[in-house]
């Protein structure tokens, strides 16, 4: 009966310590730890700048980067979500040292940050886990990669207001997709989230009309 019981151990762990060793999504492990601290850290920083914008009286520009916040930390949440379900604990964030300045600045910081991540990082990530073929990690990556392209838009934009002294006139209300992040601007919010489907009453800021 030992002897039995005996072999089954042997055989329980000879498939369990196979099985992880078939698991090798070791570029898009270290991408994903990676993108992990950058969203984590541009969470933080686009929080500070928000502060910043207030401060200086800019209160559209604040909402913005309250809501690119936002956005951000739900792409770091994802991020360390999918490294937990390849058995991977996320921990806590490193959140890399950031200066915060005039908000003219402080645009322009971002928009260079988000330029990178849009044009470089992130599709080196999404290549990564699809050559890894991991589907649950490009959807990730693919997901704030979209986001960020939006970040920038909208960036831009609040740059070309300030430049031009009409910031006042940018948009008040944002929504965010607390699925994926996708951020909208309150005039071309969607019923669904386009990256995931998510329904409009439960995207963060929604606010229901009276009917
Ligand atoms: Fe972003
Ligand atoms: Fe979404």
């Amino acid at each position: 009966m030992n002897k039995i019981f005996q072999f089954i151990l042997i055989i329980t762990i000879s498939l369990v310590f196979s099985g992880c060793n078939n698991f090798k999504p070791k570029k898009s492990k270290e991408d994903l730890k990676i993108a992990f601290n950058i969203e984590s850290t541009n969470s933080e920083k686009y929080s500070k700048y928000a502060q910043a914008a207030v401060k200086e009286g800019f209160d559209t520009i604040a909402q913005l980067f309250e809501a690119v916040s936002k956005s951000e930390s739900i792409h770091a949440a994802n991020h360390g979500k999918t490294l937990e379900k390849f058995g991977i604990d996320a921990g806590s964030a490193e959140v890399a040292s950031f200066e915060v300045k005039s908000t003219a600045e402080n645009l322009k910081a971002a928009i260079k940050g988000e330029t990178y991540d849009m044009q470089t990082s992130y599709p080196v990530y999404i290549r990564d886990a699809e050559q890894e073929k991991i589907p649950e990690i490009a959807r990730s990556f693919t997901w704030a990669w979209n986001g960020e392209k939006k970040h920038f838009i909208y960036l831009r934009k609040a740059q070309e207001s300030l430049i031009k002294g009409n910031q006042t006139n940018l948009p008040y209300l944002w929504l965010v997709c607390p699925t994926c992040g996708n951020t909208y601007c309150i005039s071309d919010v969607k019923a669904l989230c386009d990256f995931c489907l998510t329904k409009q009453e439960n995207f963060l800021g929604y606010r229901k009309t009276a009917e």
